[in-house]
């Protein structure tokens, strides 16, 4: 028996990393030792509490049935609590809040629940794949890609976005540029599309991870007319935990708990509960609680050792105020660079993977050791 995948699924671009990866194992295979900057995934511990809780809530029979798939009450209603403390933003837990198997799975269903087929989606290029490839295949709908450039900050021009569209998406602190943006900002973005009918989805996946005391805004500090979908993997090392959470308007957030009823039963209760834990980390005056600031240090580190190396290089490389990617013009098509670098044992991301109008430049990710960082500049030298 031969098994044919759907159409749609046909049409769906093999996931950037996937590719990656194959090559990068057989590097491996053939005996190489291969750093690795290629995917974002912290390679630093979960923070202390947050695994006791996690140790403690897995042992407690409470937490094995399911859960729901808008998520606990009691980690929505800590959403809610942090969102106050950390942008000065008062949500409904109940009606504006559905935790989510962190971000990922949201940004796609929130298009499924509502998109229909032959709509617009606005992606930004370079942008995560998700909202250029599933998001828009699955509905069957139309991606218009709009080019993010380096002239104008990788900031989304909104004046470059078709009107009419259904859904937007926007991704700052951002992967892969680095970029970040003000509540100004934000407040263009949401008004463009209140303006325009189009749904306004905010991808704050990096809202934690800032340097040198920039703090990060949420879409909501603009006002309500949008979804942000938040995570706890990068802020808290639990990519592994899959856990996040959608807050925003009331119809989008009712329409995102509709269609994830039909597909999961919520989030792990002990991983939830290990969620509040991490979220309860943060005082009162909702700055970076230690445990997140000391990882921060340490991305920080790596940031300016890796950015001063490639500068010496001779690369033309912008200090990212965010997130932990360092990101450049190679000065060749991305994947002959890619390519190049894996000959010497390294693994980067071509900006063509997010985008074709990021061709010429390359992610390294800030997940290796400074030492390790040291080689791999003496490497690519
Ligand atoms: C921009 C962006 N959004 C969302 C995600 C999804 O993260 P998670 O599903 O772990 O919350 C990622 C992961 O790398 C990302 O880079």
């Amino acid at each position: 028996m031969k098994y044919e995948f759907s159409e749609r699924l046909k049409k769906l671009p093999p996931y950037l990393f996937v590719r990656l990866e194959e090559m990068t194992a057989k590097k491996r295979a053939e005996g190489a030792d291969v750093i690795d900057f290629g995917i974002g995934d912290p390679d630093l511990p979960t923070p202390r509490p947050i695994v006791e809780a996690l140790q403690r809530e897995v042992a407690d029979p409470a937490n094995h049935n399911y859960s729901s798939s808008a998520g606990e009450k009691s980690l929505r209603d800590a959403v809610a609590e942090w969102y106050g403390k950390r942008f000065g933003v008062e949500v409904d837990p109940d009606t504006e809040v559905c935790v989510t198997l962190g971000s990922k799975e949201a940004i796609f269903n929130i298009a499924q629940s509502f998109v229909n087929p032959g709509e617009t989606i606005i992606a930004p290029s370079p942008g995560y794949p998700v909202y250029s490839a599933a998001s828009t295949i699955f509905n069957e709908a139309v991606c218009v890609k709009v080019p993010l450039r380096a002239e104008k900050d990788w900031l989304l021009d909104v004046g470059e976005c078709p009107k009419g569209a259904k859904m937007l998406y926007a991704n700052y602190p951002n992967n892969p540029t680095g970029a970040t943006c003000d509540v100004r900002y934000l407040k263009k973005v949401q008004d463009w599309c209140r303006d325009n009918g189009t749904i306004f989805c905010y991808d704050n996946a990096y809202s934690e991870m800032c340097f040198d005391g920039y703090m990060a805004p949420s879409a909501l500090e603009a006002g309500k007319d949008c979804i942000e979908f938040g995570s706890f993997s990068k802020t808290f090392n639990m990519t592994g935990y899959r856990l996040g959470y959608a807050v925003g308007h009331r119809d989008l957030i009712a329409g995102l708990k509709k269609c994830k009823g039909q597909i999961d039963s919520g989030a792990p209760k002990f991983v939830q509960k290990a969620g509040i834990v991490a979220l309860g980390l943060y005082g009162d005056d909702g700055r970076l609680p230690k445990e997140v600031s000391d990882n921060m240090a340490v991305y920080s580190e790596r940031r300016q050792v890796l950015v001063d190396g490639l500068r010496k290089l001779g690369f033309d490389v912008k200090m990212p105020k965010a997130t932990f990617y360092v990101w450049f013009d190679c000065g060749m098509p991305s994947f002959d660079f890619t390519a190049k670098m894996i000959e010497k044992g390294l693994v980067v991301t071509p900006g063509v993977g997010f985008g074709e109008s990021a061709e010429g430049y390359v992610r390294m990710t800030v997940t290796q050791p400074v030492e390790r960082i040291k080689e791999a500049l003496e490497r690519m030298a």
